[in-house]
């Protein structure tokens, strides 16, 4: 087999299409809008870089600083691998949306069909709602003596995370006995929530999510590095793509010199043009739920009411997935004649892992046969460059972040740069990127709706709200 070498993997990033050179003067942007902006990038930059792994920055360390960790976890997923036959993710938002994306990038994608000689590892499964329809059809397809759970919540007291958790430990404990803490391993902070309480009283393995690393910025630590390692994804190979991002991305203030720097300062002279809409648009099946992913990144940590001085600036872009080739017959013509007020990031794949031969045998049908001959691989990259071709035409702001292959090395450095980016991005806004007081407030609703202690003033409130009119409802 060759030698794996980095420097064949490194991801680019092509912005011509937002420039007015290529789109054109009305909607693409000048080197003096970014010169405009550059006292802000340079600001961000700086700060970003200053504060390192402090605070809420404490993703841009998992690359560094888990060795010890990092042997844990592959010596535990050793384990499960020899002992269990499913491994099943308990979690939601942030605890669920980056082992999936990193799932679906790197392992078959029927893995779960495979026999097991070829899967060579468990059925994996997310729980990622609280759907009695899903959970339902998962106790229909696991068997709970082979199975391990890896509940992940690093508030601890998720109601969703948390309902799974009890919804499945009864279970266990009718199946197994005082034998079903061995089937639980549970991932959270070190200290605050109740699921560390729990598996300390229930003697549960446990990997800790350090304080400084939020649920979204949480795919690097044993959030996401555990799922991976269960699933042979080779994750030491995942941290030093994200190494060598973060290195990239703090060795200059000059956004020409920095891919996740020029990604943020694009995306801000974006805002600042009213363009509130980002949609990320992989091109391979492979780096859908990347999207999904990157819309809870962006979306959860740009949208926000006020800024840090307290000023009400209501930021952020509504982050939109789409797939290549399939949404161009959905979305792309919204994308192409639709209001201006979209960025479009395509994700393109130089090679694919597989490729699959068109046949020939048809020359009596010309409009057929031109397929003929290529690979699936050619038609989707070429179907690609013709989508930016008609994007760019009808003066559309799009962007290509190119992926040599998928492999771990590529996504790693691919989930690294857009949370770099989104920092970036955060701190030229001058917002809060870490926090998500929109969604504190559904989960105390929920609370007070559930009548839980301490939520009465919530109830109070809840139930002081005017009433809905039958009229309105039909
Ligand atoms: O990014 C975030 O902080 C959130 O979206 C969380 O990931 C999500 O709410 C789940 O939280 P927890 O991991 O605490 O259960």
């Amino acid at each position: 087999m060759a030698k794996f070498n980095k420097n064949d993997y490194q991801i680019r990033f092509d912005f011509n299409n937002m420039m007015a050179d290529y789109i054109g003067a009305e909607q693409g942007f000048k080197e003096s809008d970014v010169s405009a902006v550059l006292p802000q990038a340079k600001a961000a930059f700086e700060s970003v870089k200053q504060q390192g792994g402090a605070g809420w920055q404490g993703w841009l360390d998992l690359p560094f600083d888990q060795d010890e960790i990092v042997e844990d976890i592959l010596a535990t997923a050793k384990g499960i691998r020899k002992n269990f036959k499913t491994f099943v993710v308990l979690g939601i938002g942030g605890s669920a949306l980056g082992p999936i994306a990193v799932f679906q990038a790197l392992r078959h994608l029927h893995y779960n069909e495979l026999s097991p000689k070829l899967r060579k590892g468990p059925k994996f499964y997310v729980e990622d709602n609280v759907d009695p329809e899903r959970m339902s059809a998962l106790l229909d397809v696991i068997d709970l003596k082979t199975t391990c759970f890896n509940v992940i919540t690093k508030s601890g007291a998720t109601s969703e995370t948390m309902s799974q958790y009890l919804v499945i430990t009864d279970q266990l404990k009718k199946a197994l006995g005082a034998d079903y803490a061995s089937h639980v391993i549970a991932t959270t902070d070190r200290e605050k929530g109740n699921l560390i309480k729990l598996a300390k009283k229930e003697g549960f393995k446990t990997f800790y999510i350090n304080s400084g690393v939020g649920g979204r910025f949480s795919e690097l630590s044993p959030v996401g590095l555990l799922p991976a390692a269960v699933l042979g994804i080779d994750v030491k190979k995942m941290l030093s793509g994200a190494r060598d991002m973060v290195k990239k991305g703090f060795k200059s203030a000059n956004p020409y010199h920095n891919m996740p720097l020029m990604a943020a300062t694009l995306q801000f002279i974006a805002m600042q043009k009213g363009k509130n809409v980002s949609v990320m648009m992989p091109y391979a099946d492979s780096l859908k739920y990347v999207a999904d992913w990157y819309c809870q990144l962006w979306g959860e940590s740009l949208g926000k009411s006020v800024d840090k001085s307290g000023k009400e600036v209501y930021a952020g872009q509504t982050p939109v997935k789409a797939l290549g080739v399939t949404d161009q017959h959905s979305q792309i013509q919204l994308y192409t004649e639709g209001p201006f007020d979209k960025v479009i990031t395509l994700i393109a794949v130089d090679a694919f892992r597989k490729e699959v031969m068109i046949p020939e045998g048809l020359p009596e049908f010309p409009d057929v046969n031109f397929l003929c001959g290529n690979t699936m691989g050619t038609l989707l990259n070429t179907e690609r460059k013709a989508t930016e071709y008609a994007l760019a035409k009808k003066h559309r702001l799009n962007r290509t972040i190119t992926l040599p292959e998928v492999n771990e090395y590529t996504i790693g450095q691919l989930l690294m740069m857009f949370m770099m980016e989104c920092a970036f991005t955060g701190a030229m806004l001058n917002i809060d990127t870490y926090n998500q007081p929109g969604v504190e407030e559904g989960k105390n609703a929920t609370y007070a709706m559930f009548g839980r202690k301490g939520y009465e003033a919530k109830k109070a409130e809840l139930d002081s709200a005017k009433a809905k009119s039958a009229k309105y409802i039909l």
